[in-house]
């Protein structure tokens, strides 16, 4: 676009003018040419949030075609998929067609996103004519998956085409190209000033069972495979140097446990479980996520309050039930603007949620939406009326995100909590956090605000001897796993106080924690 018209556009745009019928283009065709710095915030002042949603058109698959939907530019449309014979021992992969005809304006475009549990892509639309979008290689139960419901279209809006590109440069993770450890290890590099240090050999401690105590915190970062590339989003948003946690605990008879939220079992469900050790190390060892590991001692004043029988009674209460996706994402939106390193905000948040309801709709994001109900005092609700009777109240949806979790709120599935808020609430529960329990929100925290905790040893000379036998210089806590050092910035520098974490900004590179937020 000429740089004239572009700044006529803006200057239309920003002065709140709407273009006349006889103008040759409408606003809306604009938006998706203008810088995403733009055209979001123009997005946004243009339209209440409901309207941002995605609209989910339907879902194709070799034996079910979708005829006919109008688009916000096209307004006859048809998609068709054809599944391609895999090359030597593969799935295969498939030919999605999009027909596209009937523009309303030859400047028009349509934005859609395409998406599977697995993946997640997306193109846009000029020319009335039939697209393709082609998927080499489907992945591990992909196929299955896709016979069964298949491939879930989504139209957006078209000025989000600038947010859609910004995402594909920052999170290789929607590319498909696999996520490997190098782009997990260049991205937090990158994006969040992280440093990998190479470690000597040997990459596992020489463990000595007798040395570990109950309420030892672990702390895990993964860096390969689909679980790396989440916990580097996690890592990213949060300011984490790491992106999951287990406790470990000793039984009546002294044999040691590990807690974890987050195990996940035969059937792929993701369960709070409590694993023997040995169990739990030994698959540690196998995981082709290349974990890294710390164990953090408790410092010995409060090993001394820790209650093991009241510990152990609310492990075992847990142990079932799943993982808590609910609070994970409440625990990162602390505010309704200090969360988000661009090109994320809340509306995003939102689309997330309703792409995720049409793919996922027994699991994670009826728990968001019920998460969502509960901040308004409402029920049932789904994502667009929440978001309409939270801009009935004058609420935008980004300060609704940002209302604290209550660590006795109850979902239609128990009380269950996420990896860190299972290890916290145990703390809560063995009476670590003292008179403070009624006045801290575990559910707040992040894994940073867990490991900034002062709970934790702070002598070195008491940590056991196969501790940092290699770690040069040493880290004050016991990595006893992974060829990568793992750094835990600002580990054990903060009391508990009351409303900790409930209001703190989390903004790369440098995620300044403001005091008492
Ligand atoms: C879907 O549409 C394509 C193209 O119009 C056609 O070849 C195919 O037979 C249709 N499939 C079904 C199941 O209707
Ligand atoms: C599939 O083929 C590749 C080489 O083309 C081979 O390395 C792999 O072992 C094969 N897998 C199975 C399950 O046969
Ligand atoms: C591991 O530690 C034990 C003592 O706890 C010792 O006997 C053994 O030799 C050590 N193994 C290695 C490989 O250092
Ligand atoms: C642990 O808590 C239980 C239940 O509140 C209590 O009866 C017990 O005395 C506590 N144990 C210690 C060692 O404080």
């Amino acid at each position: 676009m000429p740089p004239f018209l572009q700044t006529l556009v803006l200057v239309l745009l920003l002065t709140g003018c709407s273009l006349g019928l006889e103008a040759p283009f409408h606003y809306e065709d604009i938006l998706p040419v203008l810088p995403h710095q733009i055209s979001w915030p123009a997005l946004n002042s243009l339209h209440n949030a409901v309207d941002l949603l995605p609209e989910f058109v339907g879902a194709v698959s070799s034996t079910s075609n979708i005829s006919s939907w109008k688009g916000a530019c096209f307004s006859e449309n048809q998609a068709w998929l054809e599944l391609t014979k895999p090359a030597g021992n593969g799935t295969g992969g498939g030919i999605l067609y999009i027909q596209t005809s009937k523009a309303h304006s030859w400047t028009c475009m349509d934005l859609y996103v395409y998406a599977t549990p697995f993946r997640v892509t997306w193109d846009y639309y000029f020319l009335a004519r039939t697209h393709t979008l082609t998927i080499n290689q489907w992945q591990e139960g992909e196929l299955e998956y896709v016979k069964q419901k298949g491939v879930s279209i989504f139209l957006m809006k078209a000025g989000m085409l600038g947010t859609l590109v910004a995402l594909w440069d920052v999170l290789p993770i929607f590319s498909n190209t696999g996520w490997g450890q190098s782009s997990n290890i260049a991205f937090l590099e990158r994006h969040m000033g992280a440093t990998f240090t190479k470690r000597t050999p040997p990459y596992v401690a020489n463990i000595s069972v007798n040395d570990i105590h109950s309420g030892d915190f672990l702390v895990l970062s993964k860096i390969r495979g689909r679980w790396g590339g989440f916990e580097t989003l996690e890592k990213w948003v949060t300011g984490a140097y790491a992106g999951h946690t287990a406790v470990c605990l000793r039984d009546e008879k002294g044999k040691l446990w590990v807690g974890e939220s987050g195990h996940e079992n035969d059937k792929g469900e993701e369960l709070i479980a409590l694993l023997p050790w040995e169990d739990w190390w030994s698959l540690q060892l196998k995981d082709g996520a290349n974990p890294q590991i710390a164990l953090l001692p408790l410092h010995p004043e409060m090993r001394s309050k820790f209650n093991q029988t009241t510990a152990l009674a609310y492990a075992r209460q847990m142990t079932g039930k799943s993982y808590g996706y609910h609070n994970m994402i409440f625990s990162w939106i602390d505010t309704s603007t200090g969360n988000y390193p661009p090109p994320l905000d809340a509306n995003l948040v939102a689309s997330v949620i309703t792409v995720w309801t049409r793919l996922q709709p027994a699991y994670a994001s009826n728990m968001w939406n019920e998460a969502l109900n509960k901040r308004l005092g409402t029920q049932g609700l789904d994502l667009p009326s929440i978001m309409w009777e939270a801009n009935e109240r004058g609420i935008p949806f980004g300060q609704l995100l940002a209302i604290p979790e209550q660590d006795d709120w109850v979902y239609s599935d128990g009380k269950s909590t996420s990896c860190v808020a299972f290890v916290l609430e145990m703390y809560k529960e063995a009476g670590l956090f003292g008179t403070l329990s009624n006045v801290i929100q575990v559910t707040e925290f992040t894994i940073r605000d867990a490991y900034m905790l002062k709970f934790f040893e702070d002598e070195m000379s008491r940590l056991p001897a196969w501790c940092n036998s290699n770690d040069d210089p040493p880290l004050p806590y016991c990595q006893i796993l992974g060829d990568y050092r793992l750094d835990l910035p600002e580990f054990n520098s903060i009391e508990p106080y009351p409303r900790m974490d409930e209001r703190c900004p989390s903004l790369p590179p440098n995620y300044y924690r403001p005091a008492h937020c």
